[in-house]
């Protein structure tokens, strides 16, 4: 029987994809580098935040600790409810981080206060790169793989819609048959709809604010929301859900709550004669498995015609916050960034060199790095702005074929540290000044907060500066990644965050 399910899965994956977006890459590709470190750096060096969330712990909750509530729970659940507006019959809907707008939070499908939580808390790592409903995507990836679940496939691409979409997500209350065309329309089959239910209900439960006719006050300060969670492991990703559920010993208030009108788990479950049920609480393999790929579908279902990448994978080596930056003295100063090495076993012996070459193919003597087993930070040299810096590669003592790799640096367009604000307060209008080398003539400098058309202004011997003036900024920490065409396509200039706060005043 689960052969059948497990068929019917695979074939069922319906996510349009670009092809070998991975077989592309090439270094440098700020926007895919971003992704693949939202998606793979999740401990240690070079991190990022979204781990935070957890704070280490799967028992992390924004509003406090005894709460009965999980971060990683409401970040599931978002994204199920942004993803469950989808009407696969017309291809509106899905996730598209609608759930973030006021009115489709305040409709009784979204009961509860962990949609605006968790997007309070996610939205923070969406940036001009990554979009809300990615970063909604990764939160769940991350919750679940984090907490003891399988690996997910993400795949990028997601489109922010610009408001709230028609609603569709299921209710407790509503008749097995209304679950089966909700999840239909969704895009799952009845067999998916129990299985994906079972997976999203291995965390979390349903709270008394939010649902106070399915469960009571519990006046416990252990558990101050009043949480009744769907098995006994609520912060952790296993097949308890399925084994207590068969056991008989469920405390699920969607399978033993008083009402039976509102025991939505229970009428689900049981619809196939518990087959999907027993089979998950025998093996809990079979539940992992199902569930990441049910997972990922979730995740990947979006509005028609929204193009997703193939699954992003971790890039085995990878040059991390490499620049080149222009001085107005005819020098520019090369920043080698860090390494980072991709799941390499701990080598305290492992030796990591880096050498540069120069335009004329001078190489550099090279210089030691030395830190994780993973992430080696490079050295910093400053050099003469006509030689420049026009490749590096990194030596791995234990790995001949890293060697074997140069990434070309882009030289043509770079930042400036003749950047400087126009005043001694902050926020200030300020200068974000830009590199173009002599003979490139991009047919436009921008700065992606705010698209100012740039003229030259200073002229040097191999650069002329581009200036855009940024008139106001009302925030200090406003940041700006700096943005050329050139002959007909879009570049990104190397460098790390520039905000008016990280100027000096202009002479
Ligand atoms: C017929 C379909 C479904 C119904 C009627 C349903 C109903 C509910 C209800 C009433 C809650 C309590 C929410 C709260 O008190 O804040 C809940 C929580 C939750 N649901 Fe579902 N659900 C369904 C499907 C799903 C699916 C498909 C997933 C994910 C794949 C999912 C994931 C979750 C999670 C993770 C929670 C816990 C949230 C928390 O503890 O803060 N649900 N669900």
């Amino acid at each position: 029987m689960f052969g059948s399910t497990t068929t019917t899965l695979a074939l069922a994956l319906f996510v349009t994809t670009f092809p070998a977006v991975r077989g592309q890459y090439t270094w440098p590709d700020p926007k895919y580098e971003e992704l693949e470190s939202l998606r793979w750096d999740q401990i240690g060096l070079g991190s990022t935040f979204l781990e935070l969330g957890l704070t280490g712990s799967c028992t992390a909750f924004v509003g406090g600790s005894n709460t009965g509530r999980a971060n990683a729970a409401d970040w599931i659940r978002t994204a199920y409810h942004d993803m469950a507006t989808h009407n696969s019959e017309d291809g509106t809907g899905g996730l598209d981080a609608s759930i973030r707008f006021p009115e489709e939070q305040a409709r009784a499908e979204n009961a509860g206060d962990g949609f605006l939580d968790t997007f309070n808390f996610l939205s923070a790592a969406s940036d001009r790169f990554v979009s809300y409903a990615d970063i909604i995507a990764i939160g769940a990836i991350i919750a679940i793989e984090s907490c003891g679940g399988p690996e997910i496939d993400f795949r990028f691409g997601r489109i922010d819609a610009t408001e709230p979409n028609i609603p569709g997500v299921p209710e407790p209350r509503q008749t097995l048959d209304e679950h089966i065309a909700s999840f239909r329309k969704q895009g799952f089959n009845q067999s998916e709809m129990i299985s994906l239910i079972a997976c999203g209900h291995s965390f979390g439960g349903v709270q008394h604010t939010a649902f106070p006719d399915l469960v009571p006050e519990l006046n416990d300060t252990t558990n101050t929301q009043s949480a009744v969670h769907f098995d006994t492991t609520f912060t952790n990703f296993d097949n308890n859900v399925a084994k207590e559920y068969i056991a008989g010993t469920t405390l699920n208030p969607l399978v033993v709550g008083s009402n039976d009108t509102t025991n939505s788990d229970k009428r689900i479950f049981g619809s196939d004669g518990n087959v999907t049920m027993n089979a998950f609480a025998a093996d809990e393999n079979l539940y992992a498995n199902i569930c990441a790929a049910l997972f990922a579908r979730m995740l990947d279902t979006v509005p028609s015609g929204v193009v997703l990448t193939d699954v992003v994978t971790p890039i085995p080596v990878k040059p991390t916050q490499v620049e080149l930056i222009h001085h107005g003295d005819g020098t520019l100063l090369f920043n080698g960034g860090s390494l980072r090495l991709w799941n390499v076993p701990v080598n305290t012996a492992r030796a990591v060199n880096a050498s540069w070459t120069d335009r004329a193919g001078v190489e550099s003597p090279s210089v030691v790095l030395r830190h994780t087993s993973g992430m080696y930070p490079s050295a910093s040299i400053v050099v003469n702005e006509t030689s420049a810096v026009a490749s590096f590669r990194f030596v791995v003592s234990d790995d001949s074929s890293v060697a074997a790799q140069t990434f070309t640096m882009p030289y043509l367009v770079l930042l400036s540290d003749t950047s400087c604000r126009l005043s001694n307060t902050i926020p200030s209008a300020w200068n974000l000044n830009v590199a173009v080398r002599k003979g490139t003539i991009p047919s436009r400098i921008y700065a992606t907060r705010l698209n100012v058309l740039p003229a030259p202004t200073v002229e040097y011997a191999e650069y002329d500066i581009w200036t855009v003036l940024i008139l106001s900024d009302d925030d200090t920490f406003n940041s700006y990644g700096i943005s050329y065409e050139l002959d007909g396509k879009t570049f990104e200039v190397l460098t790390s965050i520039v905000s008016v706060a990280s100027v000096g005043l202009c002479a």
